[in-house]
């Protein structure tokens, strides 16, 4: 199979062998072990937990650890670029500074009122909150709906579909006492309003994640907030 790899400056082509359930990160991994040593790429758990190992793969952003190249290869080649709308370290490393610092600017952190001394404060798993945010608290911060989007490729300061689905997870927990100042941390000109509705971001997650439905339950809890004079 012949691969064609974005390094710093241009297109670089191996060929790689193949072999039963490669997957597109067991095919970098060959490149850098066996042909060329200077490849810079990232991963960690191999298992689809971590979230460091999302590429371009013949266009489209995935997760290259649970990605099998016969889902992906077309004609026997394939092209592997880092990820887009994200600055680019070396050949596959991107600087994903920006993407969690909008996690940040979204207040994507939990603010509780309990101490270390207070007993756990439990969540029931069949309350509403719970239930509403059940798909969308699975979020590894892979950054493939982010590189998906064209919002954020559009106007850089869009804060973006992960960092928008984690203020909703935020938003629906009932342990968490910030979500007002989440609330208009997501309401400005860069935040919830910005979204399309395009749907790549839903299209694209490799866990089955809609932050498109997230941005919409932020865009409802925005007007509610509103209309009860909160915000
Ligand atoms: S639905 Fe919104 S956040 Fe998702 S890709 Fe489209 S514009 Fe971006
Ligand atoms: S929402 Fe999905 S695509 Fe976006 S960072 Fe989380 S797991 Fe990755
Ligand atoms: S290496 Fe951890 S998700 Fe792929």
């Amino acid at each position: 199979m012949k691969v064609s790899v974005k390094r710093s400056s241009a297109f670089q082509e191996f060929e790689v062998p193949r072999h039963p359930s490669q997957t597109v990160l067991d095919v970098v991994t060959y490149i850098q072990r066996a042909l060329d040593p200077t490849l810079a790429y990232r991963f960690a758990c191999r298992v689809g937990m971590c979230g460091s190992c999302a590429m371009t793969v013949n266009g489209v952003a995935r997760w290259t650890c649970r990605t099998h190249v016969d889902r992906v290869v077309k004609d026997d080649r394939m092209e592997i670029a880092a990820l887009r709308n994200l600055p680019v370290i070396r050949d596959l490393v991107t600087d994903m500074r920006e993407f969690f610092d909008k996690w940040s600017k979204a207040k994507g952190r939990f603010e509780g009122a309990l101490t270390k001394n207070d007993d756990f404060q439990k969540v029931k798993p069949g309350s509403p909150g719970r239930i509403a945010v059940d798909a969308a608290i699975e979020c590894i911060g892979c950054a493939v709906c982010y590189s998906s989007c064209d919002v954020v490729a559009a106007r850089p300061d869009y804060l973006g579909p992960a960092a928008l689905n984690r203020a909703w997870t935020l938003v629906k927990d009932e342990r968490d006492t910030a979500s007002v100042e989440r609330l208009r941390a997501v309401a400005g000109d860069a935040g919830c309003h910005s979204c399309h509705t395009h749907m790549s971001c839903t299209e694209h997650c490799p866990k089955q994640i809609s932050p498109t439905a997230g941005i919409a339950g932020l865009k409802r809890e925005l007007s509610l907030a509103v209309f009860k004079n909160v915000l």
